[in-house]
């Protein structure tokens, strides 16, 4: 599939990742619809980009919302064909914290927005991208989760973050499996530390530290980059069933 056929949703398309998702593929002639909660960032992204680009807003977390959105996404792109997941949470905290142990429910909520939230996302384009007439090669579409390093070296205080970002690599080979006779792939990218929204509620003394430990390039990773990589996800048939790290070598230690 090539990028300026994209029929792409973009979660978490207001800010970060999910923006610089959602501007490649607009930049590339491919249409966007963003999903995301900010209703104020996400309209403006839309509009930013241009075109017949739009929002709707959706709490990934939500089943219900999650058809809604997808269905609405379905009637102005006339034939989904990404899925880029980019929603998610930080859900820092340890578990064993200075105000006492964590709270099931905070640890459920990360689950819900992560993990769930993808899953749901998943499922409501996987059911719409089976109808697309498929391609020479056989595809109708390409799901992407947005996975983390995190999944396979998490850092104290990350124990809810690395379960849901190591449950979405897992998630992916059945997904590839089962999806594979309707031409539906799945990749997770597991990025290592970019400079997005998330980093810049740091101090920049942790963000150099962070970015010193990256053995090259050493600097924080480039939205664009992150984008450039779904883009090629999308146009190599062949990548299917993996999760992918983006990370510059960087192996994250304990704290
Ligand atoms: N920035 C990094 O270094 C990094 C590294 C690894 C993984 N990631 C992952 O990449 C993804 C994007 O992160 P980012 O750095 O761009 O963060 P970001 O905060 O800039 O963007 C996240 C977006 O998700 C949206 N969102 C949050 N909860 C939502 C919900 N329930 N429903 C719909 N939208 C929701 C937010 O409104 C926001 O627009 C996340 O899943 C994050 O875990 C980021």
């Amino acid at each position: 599939m090539k990028i300026q056929d994209a029929r792409a949703v973009v979660t978490g398309g207001a800010s970060g990742l999910g923006n610089a998702v959602a501007r490649h593929i607009s930049s590339q002639g491919g249409r966007v619809v963003i999903l995301d909660v900010q209703e104020g960032p996400g309209r403006a992204a839309a509009a930013a980009l241009g075109g017949d680009a739009s929002f709707v807003r959706c709490d990934v977390a939500s089943e219900a919302e999650v058809n809604a959105a997808m269905d609405s996404a379905q009637a102005r792109l006339r034939g989904i064909n990404l899925l880029v997941n980019c929603a998610g949470v930080v859900g820092a905290g340890r578990v064993l914290g200075k105000n006492g142990p964590m709270a099931g429910e905070f640890f459920t909520k990360v689950v819900h927005i992560n993990l769930i939230g993808t899953f749901l996302c998943d499922k409501a384009a996987a059911a719409i991208m089976q109808n697309n007439a498929p391609n020479a090669d056989g595809e109708r579409g390409l799901l992407i989760h947005t996975s983390s390093v995190a999944a396979f070296e998490g850092q104290i205080g990350q124990a809810a973050y690395s379960a849901t970002k190591a449950g979405l690599a897992g998630m992916t080979l059945p997904l590839a499996r089962e999806f594979a006779r309707l031409g539906i792939r799945c990749v997770s990218i597991a990025p290592g530390i970019f400079h997005t929204a998330m980093m810049d509620a740091m101090s920049p003394e942790v963000r150099d530290s962070l970015a010193s430990q990256i053995p090259f390039p050493a600097r924080l990773g480039r939205p664009e980059e992150f984008a450039q990589l779904v883009a090629a996800v999308f146009e190599i048939p062949m990548l299917n069933g993996e999760t992918i790290r983006l990370d510059g070598a960087l192996r994250m230690q304990p704290k």
